[in-house]
């Protein structure tokens, strides 16, 4: 079994599908229609991810993961949402929640994200870098960019759009140095680099690929690209070849729906892609 996992929401149609998604996958799915069963289930069992919708009667998923936090303060959730805004992901970040997904999603990005999830949970955090990644210089370069940004209000997201430049990811080291030379919590820096996708805590390699898998790429056949790819090159999504030659990614719309599918190497587009060009196309960049 992948993980023990607990959805919640009030529409049958949203728990069925994330059961019939998840399950085949190896993970043990239970349901919930209200809050309130949910926290009924919590206290008899152990989960590895709370899947929870926002705009719930009697309940919202808000005071729910409020309620939630206070009783296990280190459980992943990841929200699902038919009413994204800027307000709920703020709240919600500040509830510590590990993504958030806008419905409809499509099944490869719901177990994507679940498979994400139950990651980050079993290793606790992500793996330390290599002793190349961090060294005397680099924490000095990070300590330029930190006082570049440090007295700007929202200084966060430009300090790790730059750090990650610099180092390529954002290793839990250089997020503790940047935590305390921004003087905020680690947990804070943390939750910012786990939730936007351009961010990444893992090392890339020479030519990194990112997959859509967006509605519009998902229903013209990103899934097949994605094991295309994670075949030709013997990883998995989120792995690196052992050469360091390729890395390998899913992310959100890419802003190029009407090229879909799309894959983006380094910062080349490539629309229209199918699984028999992406492998020609993975040849250019071996050359
Ligand atoms: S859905 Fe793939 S680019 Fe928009």
């Amino acid at each position: 079994m992948k993980g023990n996992i607990l959805v919640v929401d009030d529409e049958q149609v949203v728990l069925k599908s994330c059961e019939r998604i998840l399950t085949p996958e190896g993970y043990q799915v239970n349901t919930a229609a209200s809050a309130k069963e949910a926290l009924g289930l919590l206290d008899k069992s152990q989960y590895d991810l709370i899947i929870t919708d926002l705009m719930m009667p009697e309940m919202n998923g808000l005071d729910f993961m409020k309620q939630v936090r206070t009783k296990n303060p280190d459980i992943n959730i990841v929200v699902i949402t038919g009413y994204p805004s800027q307000e709920s992901i703020k709240e919600s970040l500040s509830l510590r929640i590990v993504d958030y997904l806008p419905k409809p999603f499509s099944p490869i990005l719901l177990l994507d994200v679940t498979n994400k999830a139950v990651e980050l949970k079993k290793k606790g955090v992500a793996p330390e870098p290599q002793a190349e990644d961090y060294t005397e210089e680099t924490a000095a370069k990070l300590d330029e960019i930190i006082k570049k940004h440090k007295d700007r209000p929202g200084s966060l997201i430009p300090v790790l759009q730059e750090s990650q430049e610099l180092v390529g990811y954002l290793p839990p080291v250089v997020q503790r140095h940047i935590a305390k030379g921004l003087k905020a919590p680690v947990s804070e820096v943390h939750g910012v680099v786990s939730f936007y996708s351009f961010f990444t805590m893992k090392p890339k390699g020479k030519h990194n690929i990112r997959v859509c898998l967006g509605t519009a790429c998902y229903v013209k056949g990103a899934e097949e690209i994605v094991k295309k790819i994670g075949d030709g090159l013997g990883i998995e999504v989120g792995g690196i070849t052992g050469d360091k030659k390729f890395s390998f990614e899913t992310v959100r719309c890419l802003g190029a729906c009407g090229l879909a599918p799309v894959v983006v190497v380094d910062k080349d587009t490539h629309g229209s892609i199918n699984p028999v060009k992406v492998l020609d196309l993975l040849k250019d960049y071996e050359a």
